[in-house]
């Protein structure tokens, strides 16, 4: 037994393994990661960052089990992913991934509670009692304990986020992908939410890993991945360095038209 555990915990929790996507639209094939390559451990807090079309998104489906890679291979807890039709990938997503986006992506006519609710219906095992009491309980967590009944648009932005993570973290999963979470919020609510990030990541040894193009949000991460044109060209911990690449890739890389089209944007 104790030597099962040492290895279970030896075993990264995410593997990859020259990942490569390639969206085929018939005419042009657009290469969105070329070779990817990591591995994340249990209880890590990681920021993925990079510009905008550089792969982020594409590379956050395929670990949330969203979307299938061209080639290459991903290993989840040690079962090989890369190869599994729609329902096995619903399942392992179902069990290990939760998901937070930019826009929250609720249900507008329904409310806090039925939208934290909504991952346990498929769940058997779960009834109608459970499913109201463990949602009212995670929106309590989440601090939204007096907002049961609210639908999304009587919720603030960072609230409706708190909600979008409550449902997220519904079925317990041990990771939690994020693009973009604090895109739609103000610096305020932002850091709030990384607040809480950083407590389920401390507490609960939740894993994290998110997307975001706001340094101030990757900083406080442990470890950032840049990711520049479908291939990761920082994989560090120095989170002042993936910073500085980040940003002096960023300029290397602006268009002249960009910089030319967002001065005159400002002149009279
Ligand atoms: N469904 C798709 N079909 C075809 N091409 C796609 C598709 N999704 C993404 N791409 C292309 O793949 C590349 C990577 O896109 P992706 O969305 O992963 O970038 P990103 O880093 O998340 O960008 P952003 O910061 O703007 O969200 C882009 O060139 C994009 O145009
Ligand atoms: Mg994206």
């Amino acid at each position: 037994m104790p030597i099962q555990a040492a290895n279970e915990s030896a075993m990264p929790l995410i593997e990859i393994r020259n990942l490569t996507k390639i969206y085929d639209l018939g005419e042009v094939q657009v290469a969105a990661l070329k070779g990817v390559s990591l591995d994340i451990d249990e209880g890590e807090f990681v920021a993925l960052i990079g510009p905008s079309g550089s792969g982020k998104s594409t590379l956050m489906n395929t670990l949330g089990c969203l979307d299938r890679p061209t080639s290459g291979s991903y290993r989840l807890a040690g079962e090989e992913v890369a190869g599994l039709g729609p329902d096995a990938l619903a399942r392992l997503r179902n069990r290990r991934i939760g998901f937070v986006f930019q826009n929250f992506n609720l249900l507008s006519r329904t409310t806090a509670l039925e939208n934290v609710e909504a991952p346990l219906l498929y769940n058997a095992d779960c009834p109608r009692r459970e499913r109201h009491k463990r949602a009212a309980e995670m929106l309590r967590r989440v601090g939204l304990g007096d907002r049961l009944d609210h639908r999304p648009n009587q919720l603030s932005g960072g609230q409706q986020q708190r909600v979008a993570i409550a449902r997220a973290l519904i079925n317990r999963p041990p990771i939690l992908l994020c693009d973009e979470p604090t895109g739609n919020l103000d610096t305020r609510t932002s850091r709030e939410i990384m607040a809480f990030f950083r407590q389920l990541n401390r507490d609960d040894r939740l894993t994290v890993i998110l997307v975001t193009h706001d340094l101030e949000v990757a900083r406080q991460a442990d470890r950032a991945l840049v990711l520049i044109d479908g291939e990761i060209l920082v994989d560090t911990t120095d989170l002042e360095l993936a910073a500085r690449a980040l940003q002096r890739r960023s300029i290397a890389e602006e268009p002249v038209e960009s910089i030319n089209s967002s001065q005159s944007a400002k002149s009279p």
